[in-house]
């Protein structure tokens, strides 16, 4: 199924970083993907060390308000403003950086919050990822995959699936001839409709 509406003007971005150090192979490898979005298409960066969040505290089923900081404010308004958002996480221990995590917890939070529309919200739009690891073979980030592609399904969200890179020390991912190919047509792929394993139409594409 190919879906129009992914490439349409109407589109906005927005980059999550969410590597420990700045300049790193998975910022590298996400900017070299996102120059080849059309012209125009607005483009947020946040880097989540720039805007630290605490760690989450699961308020979800207590009466009284969690009172959020401007950093977690900040990061729900520009996560609601996209149409597209992109977790660019290193692979850290096969999965999401810490960091990256702690941004996604957030989510938890935002969905259950006091006359909350986040999950409606969020229904319809594109989660995609990039991550560099610095083994070769990228089944090792199949954890990472599967987190991301089922927190996709659970928002009813689509899913353009994980850009891979592999390298080490920053600037490695540049000699990864393979990933600088597949970035130029990451943001062209397709964008089904995220679905558990257990559901009709998984793994369809
Ligand atoms: C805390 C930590 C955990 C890591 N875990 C893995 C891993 O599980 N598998 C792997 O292949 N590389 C692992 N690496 C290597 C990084 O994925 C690799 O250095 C990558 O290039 C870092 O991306 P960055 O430059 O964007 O920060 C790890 C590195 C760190 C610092």
């Amino acid at each position: 199924m190919t879906n129009d509406t992914a490439r349409g003007a109407d589109r906005s971005f927005l980059f999550v970083l969410g590597s420990s150090r700045a300049d790193g192979n998975t910022e590298i490898l996400t900017r070299a993907a996102a120059a080849q979005l059309p012209a125009g298409t607005p483009q947020r960066w946040v880097d989540l060390n720039a805007l630290p969040l605490p760690d989450f505290q699961d308020g979800r089923h207590e009466t009284d308000d969690w009172p959020a900081g401007e950093n977690e404010r900040e990061l729900r308004r520009a996560t609601l403003a996209a149409t597209d958002i992109v977790l660019a996480s290193p692979l850290y221990w096969y999965t999401l950086s810490a960091q990256t995590k702690r941004y996604l917890d957030y989510w938890s939070g935002w969905l259950t919050a006091p006359g909350s529309d986040f999950k409606e919200r969020m229904a319809g739009r594109t989660l995609w990822g990039v991550t560099v690891m610095a083994d070769p073979d990228e089944s090792v980030a199949d954890g990472l995959v599967t987190t991301l592609g089922n927190s996709a399904a659970y928002l009813r969200m689509r899913f353009g699936g994980v850009l891979f890179g592999n390298g080490s020390r920053p600037g490695q991912v540049r000699n990864d001839e393979r990933a600088m190919i597949r970035a130029k047509s990451f943001f062209q792929g397709e964008t089904p409709l995220a679905r558990f394993p257990y559901e009709e139409g998984a793994g369809r594409r």
